[in-house]
């Protein structure tokens, strides 16, 4: 196997294990960090691998049959996930989202949706349990997962057109399969779902006025995704980033669209609305309009490593304090003492340089999760 594959793995599963205050004990409640942004989302990445090798995220040449993803010891188990679901909502989470890779690929995923669907919010409340999936096995699941108690279903699809699609999924995967998996997850209750299409110059703009068309009107509700320069595989440059204001311009030449008022503080997708009554479309701007100032996200990776940010170079190791014995209240408050000493803010300090503001190899978002 080539050396720096090798070198890609070892780096993401060697990490600090984070401090444990002294005064550790009773679940830590609310936090917010330095700069006043309260924890209150937690995505959660169930896998590392994925049956696409979307051209932006995992491209084949690098993400090759030899390429070394976490062995099935390395990921948390689903006890292991749940309890530290149910560590972070005493501090504060409302809402978990599961990625990847391709979350659909973890087995019996309906038995972790399960436990997850019991957890309470302090008061009393439902968390909001969303999923965010490539749609290629959805057909098969949505109705277990459904039934499993998930609440929310986002769906990357980033052309209509076949050929296309098959280009940009590296797995020459059919696009007809996954607006099929759409229709029975709609049929399953879900809705209304989010698509996500990340737009790349010359690699899928041309679809953007012909998806906007296709999904105007339906109970989907399409959103742009700006390419970023997230990992450190997709040799990002910023002439491919195709700004959110000229998507809105493109599409609104055709059908004309206003500005809406966001849903919640912090919700990444700007939105905007068809005048005729034919719904919505979002237009996440994570490089040309950073949202970072609101961000009330916490990551946590396949096994166990804690990142306060989708552009960190290093996390914190929580499955090696589970691992070690620690108590709920010890890891409730090394989670706390994370997010207490938190500062990221990369998108918006990317955004005034218009070129990568790291220079050590950030993770990756098949790891972490989009
Ligand atoms: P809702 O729960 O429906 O509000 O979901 P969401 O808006 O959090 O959406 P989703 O998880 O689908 O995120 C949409 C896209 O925005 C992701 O695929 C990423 O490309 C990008 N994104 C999400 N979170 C972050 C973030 O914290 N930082 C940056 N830079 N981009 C993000
Ligand atoms: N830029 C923007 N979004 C990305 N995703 C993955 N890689 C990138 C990237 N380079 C997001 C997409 C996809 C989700 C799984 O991750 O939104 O839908
Ligand atoms: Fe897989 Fe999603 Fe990455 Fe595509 S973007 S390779 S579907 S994890
Ligand atoms: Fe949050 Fe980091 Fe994304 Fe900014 S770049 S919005 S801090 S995850």
């Amino acid at each position: 196997m080539p050396e720096k594959f090798t070198v890609l793995a070892d780096r993401f599963s060697c990490h600090a294990v984070p401090i444990i205050p002294a005064a550790a004990g009773a679940s830590a409640g609310a936090v917010s960090d330095t700069l006043a942004r309260p924890l209150q989302d937690l995505r959660i990445s169930l896998t590392d691998r994925c049956n696409f090798r979307c051209v932006y995220c995992m491209p084949k040449e690098l993400f090759h049959q030899d390429y070394a993803f976490l062995p099935r010891g390395a990921l948390l188990n689903f006890e292991e996930i749940t309890r530290i679901a149910r560590i972070f909502v005493a501090c504060g989470v409302r809402k978990i989202r599961l990625t990847g890779g391709e979350p659909l690929l973890r087995k019996h995923l309906e038995n972790l949706i399960e436990m997850l669907a019991q957890l309470k919010t302090p008061d009393g409340s439902d968390l909001d349990l969303a999923l965010t999936t490539n749609g290629s096995l959805l057909a098969r699941k949505a109705q277990s997962l459904r039934d499993a108690g998930l609440k929310r279903i986002t769906v990357s699809l980033d052309s209509l057109d076949d050929a296309t699609f098959r280009r940009v999924n590296g797995a020459d995967f059919p696009v007809a399969q996954v607006l099929h998996g759409l229709d029975v997850a709609h049929a399953a209750g879900f809705g209304p779902i989010k698509l996500n299409m990340v737009v790349k110059r010359g690699m899928n703009d041309q679809e953007i006025v012909p998806m906007a068309r296709h999904f105007k009107g339906t109970p989907f509700i399409l959103r742009f995704i700006e390419y970023m320069d997230a990992g450190s595989s997709n040799d990002w440059k910023m002439e491919d980033v195709i700004p959110s204001s000229e998507v809105v311009r493109r599409v609104a030449a055709h059908m004309p669209l206003e500005a809406i008022e966001p849903n919640h503080p912090g919700e990444t997708a700007e939105r905007w609305r068809y005048l005729d009554g034919g719904g919505e479309i979002g237009v996440v701007s994570s490089v040309t309009q950073s949202f970072c100032r609101d961000c009330i996200r916490a990551r946590l990776s396949t096994e166990g490593v804690l990142y306060t940010c989708l552009f960190a170079t290093s996390g914190h190791d929580l499955r090696a304090l589970m691992r070690s014995g620690k108590t709920d209240g010890e890891i409730s408050a090394a989670v706390a003492h994370v997010w207490r000493e938190r500062a990221d803010r990369y998108s918006e300090l990317r955004s005034t340089k218009t070129a990568p503001a790291a220079t050590d190899r950030k993770i990756e978002m098949s790891y972490i999760g989009g």
